[in-house]
Formats: structure tokens, C-alpha cells, sequence
């Protein structure tokens, strides 16, 4: 049964073993609707370990994983996902071949029916400024232009929850500016969780982060804080904090 005023996302007490090893331990995590946060933490910390217990590319091997307070720690990926729960994973389901409206479609003809089609579709390339290429073939794209695909493609679904690995990897600095103001413009219908390396881009979108490090959550707080936080610098390499 779906809680009355639970969070959007709960996790108590999960936990991902690889055989010996304790990728994830006891996270206790928290997310309301409408929700952004950054996960950080240094390679290793077990940040996207944790994710995919989300996403359900892991079955996590202890506690328990709710959506609005119903518990999906057993629930398969499309499960999830007819909940309102939108995933760009890093495996790129998209068709070379095919156009960025083409590629569109086939995304929203998995949650739509008729004329609400075209009306997701327009509005994704609207709110993801993809106007532009909207008849380009998806092979003639930059990497960047490619990644805003993917999003737009999550965003046909309207999810209430859209769950993004690393989206800036491999981007050129415009690129990860334009990436942080396409995350402000999703956040506006959607929570977001962000794992993501580039601290340039979690201060730009000012957000609440959570630090991972050996498995476990090390920190919660605004991105000013962390960053600023020599605890928090200290597991990054020595460094006096994530500024310096
Ligand atoms: N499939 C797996 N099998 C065995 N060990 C794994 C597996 N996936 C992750 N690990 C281990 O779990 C720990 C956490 O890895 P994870 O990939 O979650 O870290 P991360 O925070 O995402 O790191 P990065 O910043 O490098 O992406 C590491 O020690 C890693 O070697
Ligand atoms: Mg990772």
C-alpha cells in the first residue's frame, strides 16, 4: 500500500555485496518530490552501485527500497518504470539510424496513445532546446547533442523521478552548461538524483548533495557546504576541500 505523505523515494538500511566485497552498506536515503540532489563521492564510494539498486540493475542484497512509501525492493526495471520513474542508464537505447523526432516516437509510443504522441514529443524538444536538430539523424550528432537526446526521451514519459548516471561524462564545458540548465528546466516537473564527478556543474545547479564514501553516506548537505567541508575534501584525494 502507498503511504500517505511518504517521500518520493525511501531507502532503509540497503546494501550490495559482491561476493567479500561491501560495494553498498546500510544507506538510509530520502528524497521528496520535486527533489534534486547530486551523489559524489570518490571512485569507488559505491555511488553507482547504489543507483542501479534504484534503477533495479541490482537486486540489492539487504534492506529495503519504497517508492511513495510502497516497498519495490523486489520489483523488476519496467515495473519501476510505469510508476513514473524515468532512467537514462549509460547504454544508449537509441537508433544511429533514425532522426531525433523518429527516435522520439518510438520513446513515447511506450507511454502514449494517438495524438499525445506528437504533443510529448514536441514538448521534450521544446523543454530540451532540440528544435534545432529535430530532423537531424542521430549519427550526425555531437556526444552532447546525443546525451540531450536520451534525456528528452526519458522526459516523453513525463516521469516524477528521473535518475541520471554521470550525464556530463565527455562533455566539452559548454556542454556541461548547457547539460546543468537542461537539469534546472527538468527539475521543474520532475525529482532528479545526479551522480556526477564535475563539482563545476553541481555548483552551477546549486542543488543538495549527498557524499558517498566506502559504501556508506560521509555527508549530506547544500553544494556550498560540501564543498567547502574539509571532511568532505579530505576523502577526495587529501585535498583541503573540493574548491581548492
Ligand atoms: N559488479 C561488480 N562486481 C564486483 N565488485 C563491484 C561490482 N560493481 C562494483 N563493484 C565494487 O564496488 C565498489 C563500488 O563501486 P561503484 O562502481 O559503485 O563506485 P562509484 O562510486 O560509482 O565509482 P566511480 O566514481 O569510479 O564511478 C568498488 O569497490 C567496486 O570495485
Ligand atoms: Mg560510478
Amino acid at each position: 500500500m502507498a503511504e500517505r505523505g511518504a517521500p518520493l523515494l525511501e531507502t532503509r538500511g540497503v546494501g550490495m555485496r559482491f561476493g567479500g566485497v561491501k560495494a553498498v552498506e546500510d544507506v538510509d536515503f530520502r528524497l521528496e518530490e520535486g527533489e534534486l540532489r547530486c551523489l559524489i563521492g570518490p571512485n569507488g564510494a559505491g555511488k553507482s552501485t547504489f543507483f542501479r539498486c534504484l534503477t533495479k540493475q541490482y537486486q540489492p542484497t539487504s534492506g529495503t527500497v519504497l517508492l511513495r512509501g510502497r516497498d519495490v525492493t523486489r520489483a523488476p526495471t519496467h515495473a519501476i518504470a510505469r510508476q513514473g520513474v524515468g532512467i537514462k542508464t549509460q547504454v544508449p537505447n537509441v537508433f544511429d539510424g533514425l532522426t531525433v523526432r523518429e527516435n522520439l516516437r518510438l520513446a513515447a509510443t511506450a507511454r502514449h496513445r494517438g495524438r499525445a504522441i506528437d504533443e510529448a514529443c514536441d514538448q521534450a524538444i521544446e523543454r530540451l532546446s532540440l528544435k534545432a536538430i529535430g530532423g537531424h539523424r542521430l549519427d550526425r550528432l555531437s556526444h552532447g547533442q546525443r546525451q540531450w537526446v536520451e534525456l528528452a526521451m526519458v522526459v516523453t514519459s513525463r516521469p516524477a523521478l528521473i535518475l541520471l548516471d554521470e550525464p556530463t561524462a565527455g562533455m566539452t564545458h559548454a556542454e556541461v552548461e548547457h547539460t546543468a540548465a537542461l537539469i534546472q528546466e527538468l527539475n521543474r516537473d520532475s525529482a532528479l538524483i545526479v551522480v556526477e564527478h564535475d563539482m563545476q556543474f553541481i555548483r552551477s545547479i546549486a542543488t543538495g548533495v549527498t557524499v558517498f564514501h566506502q559504501g556508506r553516506i560521509f555527508a549530506d548537505g547544500t553544494a556550498e557546504t560540501i564543498m567547502r567541508d574539509p571532511r568532505v575534501g579530505e576523502i577526495y584525494l587529501g585535498k583541503r576541500n573540493l574548491l581548492s
